[in-house]
């Protein structure tokens, strides 16, 4: 594989009346071609600033950017167009000319390259079969959903044919069920058309479905980079760990846990972590199935795939001789992560209630409180 964006030791430094704004902090990553790499971070981390170095749209403070083989930082506006072409970008509210037609959209910057009409016109008929709106060719943006829009910024995006495709929270704009569909048209650019892609987030779900690799920002600063794989099954920043949270939704709250130790007095509260070799959920199961004088209840849980391999966690109650039970314990510590959820724990999380984050405190960019899964841990 080829490295197509590399960054080392990248700085970008804002300069503002109250002082200066360090959006880019050190940064060293390297994007290999063909991946969905996946950028993701709270509003104000800094994600916006790292694509726009990529495309030159923002000079570097210090360091050095460089896309497919060029360096970028400190290229003029002159040595940039030729390179520009080459990276294709898509907006959360799409950026799109309202009193243009979908086609002249997506004609725009074929124009400006200076393709002669014919060629433009067999362009924009294939980019329009591509993201399937050949009937909307003449429609207005006003005309369309919002799926639709994004559709033609895709298109528009992919118009001068580029190797790399920059999506800044592409499907922020969009409900659910669009969102999915324009993250499938993204994977068919990548499997298809062999884009690399970046991809800004702040939803872990988006990073889970679509990425092969993943870098999570706060402050400025990569805090942590991996494939999506492992970055799932062993975060180690606490900033990545609330975001494999979110979307993992598999063990249980302070809260289930005072409910779960209510409804199963005398049992012991175990978590258990789920992943593809150590730790499969056969083996978890066997050995609490297995263990004489011990019965294990499952109580909590759940397992789901990243990139078709398992991963997830279960909660089991058990119950039984205490010294078996330790022993069970013991066995589970060598396959896999457990934790034990003591009584006097699970009592004490009732005293400090802090509130769950809601989707809307994510969104708006006000760092959430410290989840309660994550304190469950
Ligand atoms: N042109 C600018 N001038 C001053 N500060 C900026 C500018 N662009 C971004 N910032 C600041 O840089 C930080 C990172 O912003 P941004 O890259 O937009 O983050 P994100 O995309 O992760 O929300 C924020 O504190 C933001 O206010
Ligand atoms: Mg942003």
């Amino acid at each position: 594989m080829s490295t197509v964006i590399s960054f080392d030791d990248v700085s970008k430094t804002f300069e503002a009346k109250s002082g200066d704004v360090h959006a880019v902090r050190n940064v060293c990553l390297d994007i290999e071609a063909g991946e969905i790499f996946g950028v993701i971070g709270w509003s104000g981390a800094g994600k916006s600033t790292l694509v726009r170095l990529i495309n030159g749209l923002e000079p570097v403070t210090s360091g050095e950017v460089t896309v497919l083989d060029s360096t970028i930082s400190g290229l003029s506006e002159r040595r940039l167009r030729p390179i520009r072409p080459e990276i294709g970008m898509i907006f959360q509210q799409f950026n799109l000319f309202t009193s243009k037609s979908v086609a002249e959209n997506i004609a725009y910057p074929l124009r400006l390259a200076g393709w002669d009409r014919a060629k433009r016109r067999a362009r924009v008929t294939e980019l329009l079969q591509f993201v399937g709106l050949t009937d909307k060719a003449r429609s207005y943006p006003e005309q369309l959903s919002g799926g639709q829009k994004q559709r033609v910024g895709i298109a528009r995006a992919l118009a001068s044919g580029p190797k790399i495709l920059l999506a800044d929270e592409c499907t922020s704009a969009l409900d659910p069920e669009t969102t999915r569909e324009v993250l499938n048209l993204l994977r068919r650019i990548n499997d298809e058309l062999g884009l690399t892609i970046v991809l800004i987030t702040h939803e872990m779900d988006i990073v889970k479905h679509l990425c092969d690799r993943v870098a999570v920002m706060e402050r400025g600063e990569v805090v942590e980079q991996g494939s999506v794989y492992d970055i799932f099954a062993s975060p180690t920043h606490s900033t990545t760990r609330r975001f494999v949270a979110t979307s993992l939704r598999d063990t249980p709250t302070d809260a289930t846990l005072r409910a779960l130790a209510a409804s199963h007095p005398g049992g012991r509260l175990v978590t258990v972590a789920v992943r593809e070799e150590r730790g499969s959920s056969a083996e978890i199961s066997n050995l609490v199935g297995g263990t004489d004088g011990v019965s294990g209840a499952l109580v909590y849980g759940g397992i789901t795939d990243v990139g078709q391999r398992p991963i997830g966690s279960l909660t089991y109650s058990l119950t039984g001789d205490d010294e078996r039970v330790d022993r069970l314990v013991t066995q589970l510590h060598a396959v896999t992560d457990v934790v034990e959820h003591l009584p006097e724990d699970v009592a004490a999380s009732a005293e400090d209630l802090t509130p769950t984050p809601s989707d809307a405190s994510v969104v708006d960019g006000t760092d959430p409180q410290t989840d309660e899964r994550e304190a469950g841990r």
